[in-house]
């Protein structure tokens, strides 16, 4: 439970502890509060003295935590937390429900250079939003990417994700339309191939048929290709199905391969071929 806080809030072990430490005396202190000011009014203790407290209290209860949060540093967390729930109470639409807005979700796991240019791409569009971004590798970049950027994200566990509910409720409740895979290494379940047809698209770092299929990933592929001395390699975008890199290929863009290239230079050219075409291609595709 503690380390799902942890993931939740996006917050380190201590500070989890002050935020729990927040709730308490801030509750008890807006509990003391309310039955001060409820003894001021002369009111018997019965049923309107319980609708009046607990109004009280309910008005209190923000500025209370305020208060406690300050001593404990945990004012900035407490002045977000707040304004999240008066939003709620201000607006029952969530912004990602806009039927005109495609939501996104990028599910990646690495460094998050394709997701950084997908992010940006899309920045200022007021059609395409990227609502969400799913990971599943505590610490990798592209979390950081996520908070850099105000993206919600989401950690996703191997369990709930293959024999579980594959988070469906969770895309569902982000209002999620379309999923781009971005250097996101696990198989996609069919549960979510279903609830997405032809939804889920996929950028991989070779002309596909070749190079595909299970182990070949990131540095592994430019490596075989190397190996293979072949003269060309390139990127494929693709459709997700239930086997890895399979589904219908829909862009494809190739660089030449030097004699000279490394398994590392040829990942570089790589990235500069994905982060010109793999935007442009989302956009494209979602405009059809
Ligand atoms: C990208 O090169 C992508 O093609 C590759 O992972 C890299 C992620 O880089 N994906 C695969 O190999 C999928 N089979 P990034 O984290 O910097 O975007």
């Amino acid at each position: 439970m503690f380390e799902k806080l942890k993931q939740h809030w996006k917050v380190n072990g201590l500070s989890l502890i002050l935020i729990i430490t927040t709730f308490a005396l801030g509750g008890s202190l807006c509990g003391y509060a309310g039955r001060k000011l409820m003894a001021l009014t002369n009111i018997d203790k019965g049923a309107l003295w319980v609708v009046l407290y607990i109004l009280l209290v309910t008005l209190l209860w923000p500025l209370s935590v305020l208060l406690v949060s300050i001593p404990l540093g945990q004012f900035n967390f407490f002045k977000k937390y707040i304004g999240k729930i008066l939003g709620r109470f201000s607006s029952t639409k969530n912004n990602n429900t806009d039927e005109f807005v495609i939501n996104i979700a990028i599910f990646a796991s690495g460094a998050g250079s394709n997701a950084a240019q997908i992010i940006q791409h899309f920045s200022s569009s007021a059609k395409i939003k990227i609502a969400l971004i799913v990971c599943n590798k505590p610490g990798a970049g592209v979390l950081n990417i996520a908070a850099n950027t105000g993206i919600p994200s989401l950690l996703i566990e191997k369990e709930q994700f293959f024999k579980g509910d594959s988070y469906l409720p969770e895309l569902q409740k982000n209002a999620i339309d379309f999923i781009v895979l971005a250097g996101f290494l696990w198989k996609i379940p069919k549960r979510l191939i279903k609830a997405y047809p032809k939804k889920i698209i996929n950028i991989h770092p070779a002309l596909l048929p070749k190079y595909g299929g299970k182990g070949m990933f990131g540095q592994h592929v430019h490596e075989a290709v190397i190996n293979n001395k072949e003269t060309e390699s390139g990127i494929s975008i693709h459709y997700v199905d239930e086997l890895y890199d399979n589904g219908a290929v829909i862009f494809q863009a190739k660089c030449i391969v030097d004699e000279n290239d490394t398994a590392e230079s040829l990942a570089k050219k790589i990235h500069l071929l994905e982060h010109a075409h793999y935007p442009k291609v989302i956009a494209e595709l979602l405009q059809k």
